[in-house]
């Protein structure tokens, strides 16, 4: 199967912005990033469509999933990215899941973990193994229409139930609950009177793809002040 790279234009969010000056002291500093993804992948795409025009300064070194048919291992590899199908089922215990999991990250010294799709709960041995070093994309403005049972076109569905006149994506600090740590970044859209979940679901996702390598700029740029 062949993947094109995903449209992650024309959302009005603005692109990442790295001066010269960042530029000259980050260049030697890449962020290693791992990613998780269960379905399609889009999200992993738009990270790697960044990198490669030059407007992220990371490379992702690893993307796991719990889900052999997942599009995201197959970008991965098209890419030549290592590509790990990594489950419970897999592993045959929580445990053994859990070392597996840690081995797979430290392996490749990743900086950064993103969820970009994965639709489990991340052990939280694998969470305290990289403290605020896990970040998560929702397809909503959390606090609101987050937390167990918000996945997928269920949080459209509930966005538009609730007559919001807004919804929007939010990139946030990973904890052990679904959906809950610090807010990183948000962005907005709105929502129009007759859309469909899935209408709504284009407009959000769309602003996923430029808001999630943003976040992980910005992630960077603080990791590497604090290693200063
Ligand atoms: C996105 O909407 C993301 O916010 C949510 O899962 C979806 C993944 O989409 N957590 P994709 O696999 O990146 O296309």
């Amino acid at each position: 199967m062949s993947c094109t790279p995903s449209d992650t234009g024309g959302t009005g969010v603005p692109p990442v912005n790295h001066g010269p000056e960042a530029h000259a002291t980050s260049s030697a500093r890449r962020l290693r990033v791992g990613v998780l993804a269960s379905g399609s992948g889009t999200n992993l795409q738009a990270i790697l469509d960044r990198i490669s025009s030059g407007g992220l300064n990371a490379d992702v070194v690893v993307v796991i999933s719990n889900n052999s048919d997942s599009l995201a291992l197959e970008r991965a590899r098209t890419t030549g990215i290592e590509a790990v199908h990594w489950s419970e089922k897999k592993a045959g215990s929580p445990g053994q899941f859990v070392e597996g999991m840690l081995s797979i990250l430290r392996t490749a010294r990743v900086d950064l973990v993103v969820l970009a799709g994965y639709m489990k709960l991340l052990p939280k041995e694998v969470v305290s193994a990289f403290p605020g070093q896990i970040i998560n994309i929702h397809p909503a403005l959390l606090p609101k229409f987050g937390g167990p049972g918000f996945y997928g076109m269920r949080v459209h569905e509930a966005v538009i139930a609730a007559g919001e006149k807004e919804s929007g994506a939010t990139v946030h600090f990973v904890d052990n609950e679904y959906d809950h740590g610090a807010i990183l970044m948000q962005q907005t859209v709105p929502v129009l009177r007759h859309d469909t979940p899935e209408q709504l679901r284009e407009r959000v996702l769309a602003v996923e793809h430029e808001l999630l390598p943003a976040a992980i700029a910005k992630f960077a740029q603080e990791f590497w002040n604090r290693k200063r």
